[in-house]
């Protein structure tokens, strides 16, 4: 306990952070740029530089993908199932024996609240024993083409898998993706997003402590523009996992289409949570304040549209009201209820938000300004903000903001919420709050989404397949179908 204080006021103190890795991890070592050139990321708690990192380009990638595809056809294919997932289990015990490093590192990356940063490395960990068990488990079928015939399929690994990765949950959707790829056979080659660099990084250094044979796992860093774009557009890799905003995805579908390579995009999301009259009030207020102001609003899954019965409504925001009236604000590291948000841009994109709809007579019933954090004046924060909204159509309900900004619509009845929930070009997640097991269950059938979370937000874990449908993108990751995503059938028919 001593050491996670030492490690907490050291980086709270605002010196650099010791020994963080240097460069891209290419073929089993750190190394710079093939340019020379590196850039920095900021803590969003102090809207100041934290470290400094490569500033990779189609060259790195180049490099990166050679050695992912080297290893692939080498090392990693071939190695007995049982081996590899011995392997990735090592790497789930070395993320818990590095936890509050890694949380740290996260946090100062991210700006997220401390506490949140520790349950996404555990999940990392927790990824990486799941998938760890799955590596011998991955078997192909029979078939029955009559008695003078075998037939018989294989699940091979894709290859070398792309992993482009988002700010908001770095390690954790770091994980979900290298996890699985390697348990199925395949190599990697992951970019994480500018802004929150390290944790991946960490990562290769436990994959390569772990044992992991060189090249297997590579991580390149830089922008999307410089680095991300020449990786998604490689003719080298067979298989891309691109998590983040629907204009980068559609991007990233288009130079996947010219190579004919397949794709899993999780994007955006405008998650519903449906609040009926039958429901345990004070389960859906704790729902609802954690599904919207988590992560400060930054989550392709925040419940950010909710949709409340009319029997329920008065009372219900106005304790949501006074709830987020005391919500704690401050540096991640102090473990607040709310952080930062990520980015100067992010901070303005939602500031927009709120002053238009402002000018369009919209009510905002708490917060809805920026601010800092009240110990040092300083980040990127916004105040946990509700608004009514009367128009389903209103660009408030409409567009995904990324941040701590919760929209309220009246339903009449059942059947209304339903409707609403489901006037969306997302589809990701929906949550439903009743104590009605037919009303649940039906909403389950009828509501567009990946998946349904009934009587608690973000129920469920690596075990749940995860993604969207609509506009949030195709393809589902973590479970045993998220396995699949980096396997490919051959079929075999022989006559004997
Ligand atoms: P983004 O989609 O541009 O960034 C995500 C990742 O894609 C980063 O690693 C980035 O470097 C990379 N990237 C960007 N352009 C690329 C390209 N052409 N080819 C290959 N890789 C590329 O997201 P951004 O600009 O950081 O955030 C903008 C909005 O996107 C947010 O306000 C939010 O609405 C949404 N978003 C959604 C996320 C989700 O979890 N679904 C995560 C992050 C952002
Ligand atoms: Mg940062």
């Amino acid at each position: 306990m001593k050491n996670q204080k030492d490690l907490i006021d050291r980086a709270l103190s605002g010196d650099p952070f010791p020994g963080l890795p240097q460069g891209h991890f290419i073929d089993g070592t750190f190394c710079a740029a093939a340019a020379g050139r590196s850039m920095e990321s900021l803590d969003p708690g102090r809207a100041e530089a934290f470290a400094a990192f490569a500033r990779g380009d189609a060259a790195d990638v180049d490099a990166a993908v050679a050695s992912a595809r080297q290893a692939f056809e080498t090392q990693w294919r071939d190695m007995p199932a049982a081996e590899r997932g011995r392997l990735l289990q090592r790497v789930a015990e070395l993320i818990r024996e590095n936890a509050e490093r890694l949380a740290v590192v996260e946090c100062l990356d991210s700006g997220k609240p401390i506490g949140e940063a520790r349950g996404d490395i555990q999940g990392a960990a927790r990824a990486f024993e799941y998938y760890a068990g799955a590596c011998d488990k991955l078997q192909g079928d029979t078939f029955p083409i009559g008695p003078a015939y075998l037939g018989y399929s294989l699940q091979e690994p894709v290859g070398v898998a792309a992993q482009i990765i988002p700010w908001n949950f770095p390690i954790s959707t770091a994980a979900r993706g290298i996890a699985p790829a390697l348990a199925a056979g395949c190599t990697v080659v992951a970019k994480p997003a500018e802004q929150t660099p390290f944790t991946a990084l960490l990562l290769a250094e436990i994959l390569k402590e772990a044992g992991l044979p060189d090249g297997v796992c590579n991580v390149v860093t830089g922008t999307g523009a410089e680095a991300g774009a020449p990786l998604a557009a490689h003719d080298g890799i067979d298989h891309i996992t691109f998590t983040g905003s629907v204009a980068s995805g559609t991007a990233v579908m288009k130079a996947a289409a010219e190579n004919v390579t397949r794709v899993v995009l999780e994007l955006g999301g405008k998650s519903p949570v449906i609040v009926l009259g039958d429901c345990d009030r004070e389960a859906a207020l704790d729902g609802v304040m954690g599904a919207i102001f988590e992560n400060a609003g930054q989550i392709c899954s925040a419940g950010s549209r909710l949709i409340v019965e009319r029997s329920l409504h008065d009372g219900f925001v106005e304790a949501l009201c006074r709830r987020t009236e005391k919500l704690t604000l401050g540096h991640g590291l102090r473990d607040p209820q709310l952080g930062p948000v990520n980015s100067a841009e992010q901070l303005a994109r939602i500031a927009g938000f709120i002053e238009r709809a402002r000018e369009r007579g919209i009510e905002v019933a708490t917060g809805g300004a920026e601010t800092t954090d009240p110990e040092t004046g300083k980040g990127w924060f916004f105040q946990p903000t509700i608004a009514a909204a009367d128009s389903p159509n209103d660009e408030l309900v409409q567009e995904e903001i990324f941040g701590p900004v919760l929209t309220v619509q009246i339903a009449e009845d059942p059947e209304h919420a339903l409707t609403l929930a489901n006037n969306s070009q997302y589809a990701l997640v929906a949550g439903v709050y009743t104590g009605n097991f037919a009303h649940a269950h039906r909403m389950a059938q009828r509501l567009d989404a990946g998946q349904i979370y009934i009587n608690e937000y973000f129920a469920g874990g690596i075990e749940v397949p995860f993604g969207g449908n609509k506009k949030s993108g195709f393809g589902r990751e973590k479970g045993l179908e998220g396995l699949l995503s980096y396997c490919r059938t051959k079929a075999v028919a022989a006559r004997i």
